[in-house]
């Protein structure tokens, strides 16, 4: 693991930025995995301005959405499809056969699991993931306590995430379960980008990179994998003792 602190999260999310579109143009065909939320939000304005100024070209990309709430339809704006799709997936030339997003509305969401491991079988798993983390500790909707062995699967939410997750809704909004992505597919990732801002998330990062590795701090296995990198601001970074 790889440790970078910015001094804000301007700077973060430009060297975030930076990191995608050095990937991209690398590897055209890659497979990229992001969250929504907002943390990434910043990165991902810059990804639009800076990719289309460069012409970086996303065609062949696979685009992985990592999560999504259970019941609630892409329309809503609360909705993960939704902030993906406006913030990043149209002002990009993704090819639209190539974007694969939970159907939190599916009849079948054991199966709408099998069909993206599969699709990352297939496809040889995830070249970028790029993550936040939640006040829990979560990643994705990997809830403290959900084993770092699994690939997608149905989480029964966390109170925490539930209350939190009101923020991305206009009206209150019954959050109860979520379709994520597994922390086994983080581990398999080449590559993982982990970023957080803001004081808020100060003691969740804390005790992510300086608490046990467990699975009661989801966040906390970062510090397995032998290719990520956590990308903090000054802020998130403040309660950190250790020099990385
Ligand atoms: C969202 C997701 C979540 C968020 C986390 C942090 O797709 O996977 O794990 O990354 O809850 O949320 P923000 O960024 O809003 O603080």
């Amino acid at each position: 693991m790889k440790l970078l602190v910015f001094p804000d999260n301007r700077t973060l999310s430009q060297n975030a930025a930076d990191e995608i579109i050095r990937l991209v143009r690398a590897k055209p065909t890659a497979v990229l995995c992001f969250a929504s939320g907002d943390t990434p939000r910043l990165c991902y304005q810059l990804l639009v301005e800076k990719a289309t100024t460069a012409n970086v070209d996303f065609s062949a990309i696979t685009f992985i959405g990592l999560d999504e709430w259970v019941g609630i339809p892409p329309s809503n704006e609360g909705s993960c499809h939704y902030f993906l799709d406006n913030l990043l997936l149209k002002h990009l030339n993704f090819s639209s056969s190539n974007i694969h997003l939970f159907d939190g509305l599916s009849a079948n969401l054991g199966q709408e699991c099998k069909k993206m491991d599969q699709l990352l079988e297939e496809k040889g798993g995830i070249d970028l993931m790029l993550v936040g983390v939640g006040m829990n500790g979560h990643i994705g909707f990997n809830e403290p306590g959900i084993s770092f062995n699994n690939y997608s699967h149905v989480v029964e939410l966390d109170n925490i995430t539930a209350s939190v997750g009101q923020k991305y809704f206009k009206e209150a909004t019954s959050l109860k379960q979520g379709i994520t992505l597994g922390l086994k597919h983080l581990s398999e990732a080449a590559k993982v980008l982990v970023l957080a801002n803001g004081l808020k998330k100060a003691p969740v990062i804390k005790n992510a990179l300086e608490g046990d590795i467990s699975d009661k701090m989801p966040a906390s296995i970062v510090r397995t994998h032998p290719n990520s990198e956590v990308m903090l601001d000054e802020e998130a970074a403040s309660l950190l003792i250790k020099q990385y």
